[in-house]
């Protein structure tokens, strides 16, 4: 599998190129700056380009710059993407010591879905990029979204980076509940100086 990480600089992109590569997946590291983008991938042991360069001839393509960069830089690439996008962004506020997810309706995934040509998954939100840096956690990953295809193949990426499962949670409109999710961790963390992840039970 190829794999593009746009954003890639990030502690999340560094992460999930370290743990991929580790897995023997070919990584193209992205960047606004490809001089960043190398140094970076220098490090980690793949190579490091411009976001629009990194997306040629890739199977997937994972959004993981900033969330508020997200809609933005979906923008910036539509015309070099071929490949499906996975989105693992969530949007999140801050108030009162606690997060909580941003009062939008629509999913960040499904917003970024409406912008882009090609087929959008979203998952991995609820793995820390602290932890994919070291090991693979011991918790599952989530993937929704529309395309069966596109879906089996960010199923495929999740499952090489957590010692649990990969599974499949449906639509992309499930998107909104993953995403806020990521507010359920983080004041769980917090409440409990803890570094939460997701284990579901029940499933045979
Ligand atoms: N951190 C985690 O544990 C974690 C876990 C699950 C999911 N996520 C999601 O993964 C994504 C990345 O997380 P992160 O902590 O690595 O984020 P981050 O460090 O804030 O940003 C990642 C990269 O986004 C790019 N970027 C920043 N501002 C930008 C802008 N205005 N326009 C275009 N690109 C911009 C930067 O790359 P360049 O400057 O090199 O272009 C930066 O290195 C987020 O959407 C987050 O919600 C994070």
């Amino acid at each position: 599998m190829k794999v593009a990480i746009l954003g890639g600089t990030g502690p999340f992109g560094r992460s999930l190129a370290t743990r991929l590569v580790a897995e023997d997946v070919e990584v193209v590291i992205g960047s606004r700056d490809p001089e960043r983008a190398r140094a970076v991938a220098a490090e980690i042991g793949c190579i490091g380009l411009r976001n629009e360069a990194a997306l040629a001839g890739m199977d997937l393509a994972v959004l993981a710059v900033n969330a508020d960069a997200a809609t933005a830089t979906a923008h910036a690439v539509r015309d070099w993407l071929r490949s499906p996008l996975l989105s693992v962004a969530s949007e999140l506020e801050f108030a009162g010591g606690t997060a909580r997810p941003r009062a939008d309706t629509r999913a960040l995934a499904e917003r970024i879905s409406q912008i882009v040509d090609v087929p959008v998954v979203a998952g991995l939100h609820s793995l820390a990029a602290g932890k994919l840096a070291r090991e693979k956690p011991d918790e599952d990953v989530l993937v929704c979204g529309n395309d069966r295809e596109a879906k089996e193949l960010a199923l495929r990426l999740a499952a090489l980076l957590v010692s649990g499962r990969a599974i499949d949670a449906g639509p992309l409109s499930v998107a909104r509940a993953l995403e806020g999710m990521t507010a359920v961790i983080v004041n769980v963390n917090r409440a409990y100086k803890a570094h939460a992840g997701i284990r579901l039970t029940g499933i045979g």
